[in-house]
């Protein structure tokens, strides 16, 4: 770890009840997981730890890093070295892990970067925590963030992905994060760690690397640039608003059983299309461009290969168990999700145009 690093979480305050490594903290959710935890728990140190790749971004939690109980460390998970030291020196307890490569269509150009990252680094992870936690499993938690995409695909039906659902992956993205749950389970069931998973559907709201569907139609939107729509746009998905999930994510972290997996969705199937239209007309009405104006930039494109049909949860062990359920509406979400990319351009900007990472790289330069 470099020392700079190192000396701020030295600095901060000894006496915490807690130390969480979260992982990822600089991406989409994680960001959102960062600020919750941060903000919530004042008597918790919260170390992110994220390598910063195209995805991860500091500008998401500019409103928090100056926070007493806020630690930034810039690294990878398959840093075997830096985790192990990263866990030894800082007494971690909870590791809440959201590093990953997270998009289909990359994973589609590049599989072995997803098995890199999204399952050794896992493992590597789980394996630091076994070493530093050396068997002494009171007080500490491994909680893995994973998606619904494991499950595989639906037919255009009312069925549900619950719990029980067999693990059916088809992307290769998907075939990473069943890996890495496998392994998580393994863990938990081998060596007794004490650990948790969650697997969640879609997920929308500010923060989202603008490469997945809802911010990229935006800044499309905005810019009279066209929209992309896979095959007929007929794909079904359940969409989740970020901070829902984030709240779902502390509730198990706090109050979730043990070797327990449990299913975060938003109740909320769209067909991309419909979703499309949706977006359209709100955007459209904030824009103060007349009424259907961006429906012309719809441009029906090749499919994706392997392009799942249908996601969609059953999050009722999650309402039962833990009182959880989503507290938006989708069209409240929507709104709030289009109006923050509207008022944010300049974070938008930034990403699409790649000037955020000349700014890492310098700042990054000496490391
Ligand atoms: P994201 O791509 O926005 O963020 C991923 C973060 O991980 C980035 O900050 C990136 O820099 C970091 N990262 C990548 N490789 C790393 C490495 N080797 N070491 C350290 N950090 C690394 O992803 P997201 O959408 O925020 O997803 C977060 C997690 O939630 C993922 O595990 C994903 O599988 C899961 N998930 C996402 C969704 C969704 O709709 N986005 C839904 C369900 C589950
Ligand atoms: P995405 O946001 O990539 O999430 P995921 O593939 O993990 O569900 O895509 C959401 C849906 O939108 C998916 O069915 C693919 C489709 N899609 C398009 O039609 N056009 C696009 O440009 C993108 C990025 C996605």
């Amino acid at each position: 770890m470099p020392e700079t690093d190192e000396k701020k979480i030295r600095m901060a305050t000894e006496s915490y009840k807690r130390t969480i490594l979260i992982t990822g903290g600089a991406g989409f959710i994680g960001s959102h997981v960062v600020r919750l935890f941060v903000n919530k728990y004042p008597e918790y140190k919260i170390i992110n730890l994220d390598k910063l790749t195209y995805a991860g971004n500091l500008a998401n939690l500019k409103d928090i890093e100056n926070k007493p109980n806020y630690t930034f460390v810039k690294g990878d998970i398959c840093d075997e070295s830096l985790l192990k030291d990263l866990f030894a020196k800082q007494k971690v307890d909870g590791v809440i892990h959201l590093a990953a490569e997270s998009h289909v269509d990359r994973s589609i150009k590049d599989p072995f970067l997803f098995a890199r990252t999204n399952v050794l680094g896992t493992l590597n992870l789980l394996q630091a925590a076994k070493e530093s936690w050396k068997n002494d499993y009171s007080g500490k938690l491994f909680y893995h963030v994973s998606t619904d995409e494991v499950y595989g695909a639906l037919e255009f039906d009312d069925t549900l992905f619950t719990e029980e659902t067999r693990y059916d992956p088809h992307s290769p993205y998907s075939a990473s994060k069943a890996a890495s749950d496998h392994f998580v389970r393994a863990y938990h069931d081998t060596y007794g760690m004490p650990c948790v998973i969650s697997n969640c559907s879609n997920n929308y709201g500010p923060y989202q690397f603008p490469e997945k569907l809802i911010p990229l139609f935006i800044h499309n939107i905005r810019n009279k640039k066209a929209l992309p729509v896979y095959g007929k746009g007929e794909n079904v998905r359940d969409w989740l608003y970020v901070e829902d999930h984030a709240c779902a994510i502390d509730v198990i972290f706090h109050k979730g059983r043990v070797g327990e997996t449990y299913n975060i969705g938003g109740f909320n199937e769209w067909t991309n299309i419909d979703l499309i239209k949706v977006m359209i007309k709100v955007a459209d009405k904030m824009l103060g461009n007349p009424e259907g104006t961006s429906t012309e930039l719809i441009t029906y494109v090749t499919d994706r290969a392997g392009h799942d049909l249908r996601y969609a949860i059953d999050a009722t062990k999650l309402k039962k168990e833990l009182g959880w359920e989503p507290s938006l509406q989708f069209e409240e979400g929507i709104e709030k999700t289009i109006s923050w990319y509207l008022d944010n351009q300049d974070w938008l900007d930034n990403v699409t145009s790649g000037e955020y990472q000349k700014y890492y790289e310098e700042m990054y330069a000496d490391r």
